[in-house]
Parts: C-alpha cells; sequence; structure tokens
C-alpha cells in the first residue's frame, strides 16, 4: 500500500492503525506533530516518517507532498479537519479521517463542490463512528425505501480513550443533537430514553449527539434522525442532573480541569480489555404508512473496529475505488462494506 500517511499516528488510536498496518506488511508514513515519539514510533515499525503541525497552511501541504490518501488521526477534529483538509484540496490528496463530530462532518460536506473540482474524496468517519451505524443507515433505507425516520443505537462499545474523551468533553456545552425534518437541532442531553433490545436484552438508552445525525442524512436522505446509546442508570442520572449547566462545562477553569484529569488517565483501553468487549448496534426505520424495519449488527470492540475499517477504507480509497466528493461510508462504499470486516455480523427482522 504505498502513498499513504497516518497523521495523528502516535495517539492511540493511530499507533493501533500503524502496528496493524505493521502486521500486515503495509508501509504506511507515520507523520504527527512531535518528533521524538513519531521518529521513536516509526524506527520501530520500520516506516517512514515526516513531522510537521498543522498552524502553517504551507507546511501541511508540503508534509503531504506526494501522497495520495491521507487517514488523519489527530483530533479532537473541531481543531485539527480544516487545516487538512485545506491541504488535501491543495495537493489533491484524498482526505480520510476518524471523526464523529457532526460540525466537522457538516463542514466537509459544505466542502463537497471543492472537493469535485479538486478530484478528491473527503471521506470522514472511517472509524467505528460512523462506518457500521451509517452502512445499517443505507441497508435500513434500501429496506424500506420509503422511509421518512430513522433511530439508530449502540450497546456496549468500549472504554474511551484518552482522546475520544477530550472530544467528548470538548462537546458537553453543546448539548444534545437530533435532525427534524432534515434541520440539525440542538436539544437537552438524555432528551429522549428508549427501550431497546440491541440482540442482548432489552435495555433503556438514551439520545446522543453522535455523528450518524449528520451523516445519515447524507446516505439515505431520511429527514429525521435519532442516535441512542444504552448506557447505566448511574449515567442517565449523571446526564439529566448537568442538563441545565451547559454554560458551566463550557467553562475554561471547568473544562481544563476535566482535561488534566483525563490526560492523568491510561491513554486507553488495554488489548485484553478492548478483545473482552463486543459492540451491537440496532437501527430502526418508519415510514408514513406505519411500516417499519429494524436491523441490528454486532462488531468487535470500537478501537479494533477503527482499526480494521480505516484500513479496509484505505485500501479501497488506493485502488480507486472512491468517486470524487463528499461521501459518507455507506455512500461510498454501500451498505454491505462492513459485513467485509472481520467479526461483524447482520440480522434483519422482517419488515412490520
Ligand atoms: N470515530 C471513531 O470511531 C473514533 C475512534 C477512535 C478515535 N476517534 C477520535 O480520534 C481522535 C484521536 O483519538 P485518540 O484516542 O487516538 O487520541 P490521543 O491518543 O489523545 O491522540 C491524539 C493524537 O492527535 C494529535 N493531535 C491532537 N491535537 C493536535 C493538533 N492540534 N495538531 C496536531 N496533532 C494533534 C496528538 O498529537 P500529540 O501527541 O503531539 O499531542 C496525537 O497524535 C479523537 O478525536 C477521538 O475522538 C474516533
Amino acid at each position: 500500500m504505498p502513498d499513504f500517511m497516518i497523521y495523528g499516528a502516535n495517539g492511540y488510536t493511530g499507533s493501533l492503525i500503524a502496528r496493524e498496518a505493521a502486521r500486515r506488511g503495509t508501509r504506511p508514513i507515520l507523520a504527527g506533530r512531535q518528533v521524538d515519539k513519531i521518529r521513536t514510533l516509526a524506527a520501530e515499525l520500520g516506516m517512514e516518517h515526516r513531522v510537521f503541525s498543522l498552524d502553517e497552511p504551507s507546511a501541511v501541504a508540503e508534509g503531504i507532498r506526494g501522497v495520495k490518501v491521507v487517514l488523519h488521526c489527530a483530533g479532537p477534529f473541531s481543531r485539527t479537519s480544516r487545516p487538512m483538509a485545506d491541504a488535501c484540496l491543495h495537493m489533491g490528496t484524498h482526505y480520510l479521517d476518524i471523526t464523529g463530530e457532526e460540525e466537522v462532518f457538516e463542514a466537509l460536506a459544505a466542502r463537497d463542490a471543492e472537493a469535485k473540482s479538486a478530484g478528491i474524496a473527503l471521506l470522514p468517519g472511517v472509524g467505528f463512528d460512523v462506518v457500521p451505524s451509517d452502512c445499517l443507515a443505507v441497508h435500513l433505507k434500501r429496506r424500506l425505501p420509503s422511509a421518512t425516520r430513522l433511530a439508530l443505537g449502540f450497546q456496549g462499545a468500549t472504554a474511551m480513550s484518552r482522546g475520544t474523551s477530550l472530544t467528548v468533553v470538548e462537546g458537553l456545552p453543546k448539548g444534545g443533537l437530533v435532525r427534524e425534518n432534515g434541520v440539525l437541532r440542538r436539544v437537552p442531553f438524555a432528551w429522549k430514553t428508549r427501550v431497546i433490545d440491541f440482540g442482548v436484552g432489552a435495555a433503556k438508552a438514551i439520545t446522543i449527539p453522535w455523528g450518524d445525525v449528520s451523516t445519515a442524512f447524507y446516505s439515505t436522505a431520511i429527514p429525521n434522525i435519532e442516535f441512542y446509546a444504552a448506557v447505566p442508570w448511574a449515567a442517565r442520572v449523571a446526564v439529566r442532573l448537568i442538563r441545565g449547566f451547559g454554560w458551566l462545562l463550557g467553562s475554561r477553569t471547568v473544562q481544563k480541569w476535566l482535561e488534566r484529569r483525563i490526560r492523568a488517565g491510561p491513554p486507553g483501553p488495554t488489548d485484553a480489555e478492548r478483545r473482552q468487549r463486543r459492540a451491537h448496534f440496532w437501527g430502526e426505520v418508519t415510514d408514513e404508512v406505519g411500516r417499519r424495519a429494524a436491523v441490528r449488527l454486532q462488531t468487535p470492540d470500537g478501537y479494533d473496529l477503527t482499526v480494521l475499517t480505516s484500513l479496509a477504507v484505505v485500501e479501497r480509497v488506493l485502488s480507486g475505488a472512491v468517486s470524487p466528493g463528499f461521501q459518507t461510508p455507506g455512500m461510498a462504499f454501500g451498505p454491505d462494506f462492513i459485513l467485509e470486516i472481520a467479526g461483524v455480523t447482520r440480522a434483519d427482522e422482517p419488515i412490520a
């Protein structure tokens, strides 16, 4: 696999992907902003490396020179996506990332025409968020083309990495998010609660501002979208308690305090912890005359899945199997793409 770069390769997720690439005998260029960490990892894995920060546009463009595909793993992407996407558009390099941040999806979707004229794909969300759920959404739309409402959700993903926790904390002040009549709408945390059987027994789930609220609209055109996560009782209570405190969660002092606590913790789940986990997805569509289709999907742990899906997307893009423009994974590769990933199974409920 030539001409492929992992930026943010020294991070928890970037290094999992780099190690799996090495195990498969592929040799991406490893990149990031810290020379010691990137050089050490590249030496260990026998890969080429480049060091550049995202602060100076000409340095980013120079950093990706000659690269066909960038797999961007440096987040929170609210701070990192724009400079990398700018450089990719300028240099004619395909842009992939592992964001789950809806504002990043929206910002990239708005650059569809630019990407088409540059002849590149802008393909964010090639990890746990949103590959399985986006493929599920496209599959549900295929089963019930008249669908006007889409609900998606998961149970039992994994413990969060440092970078994921930092990204979640950054998003806390914004509250929840749903799509109504095609428009994104801010709602309180845990706006709705619903009992869902994700395939392992009924569980209480709450709405969360997951990336599909943005992306599934592009991939299915279904105008009403909610995303649920099954969470334990204590977490549901805690989420409700902080509902009215968005202003406080957004304050610099609280954000810094939370950031310090996260940085003092482990970088992410251990190999053994990840191996023990499975994620259970569920999706449902309904239409105006009351028809309903539902589907369940089981996958490996969220970070292991991110490694597998991101590398599968890179392979597809390098082989030329992607059109220029903004794409979601389900749009680009179809609903059955997720079934090519080891350890994934899907089960349809009959249409009612
Ligand atoms: N969609 C999904 O399913 C999925 C799965 C996994 C992760 N993620 C997301 O991916 C991101 C990374 O997660 P992680 O667990 O790998 O985090 P991590 O271990 O904290 O690593 C973050 C990486 O990003 C780099 N970085 C951060 N800010 C940067 C900036 N302004 N400029 C350049 N590099 C920067 C860091 O570089 P330094 O070491 O130099 O600080 C590091 O390489 C998070 O946003 C997370 O939410 C999403």
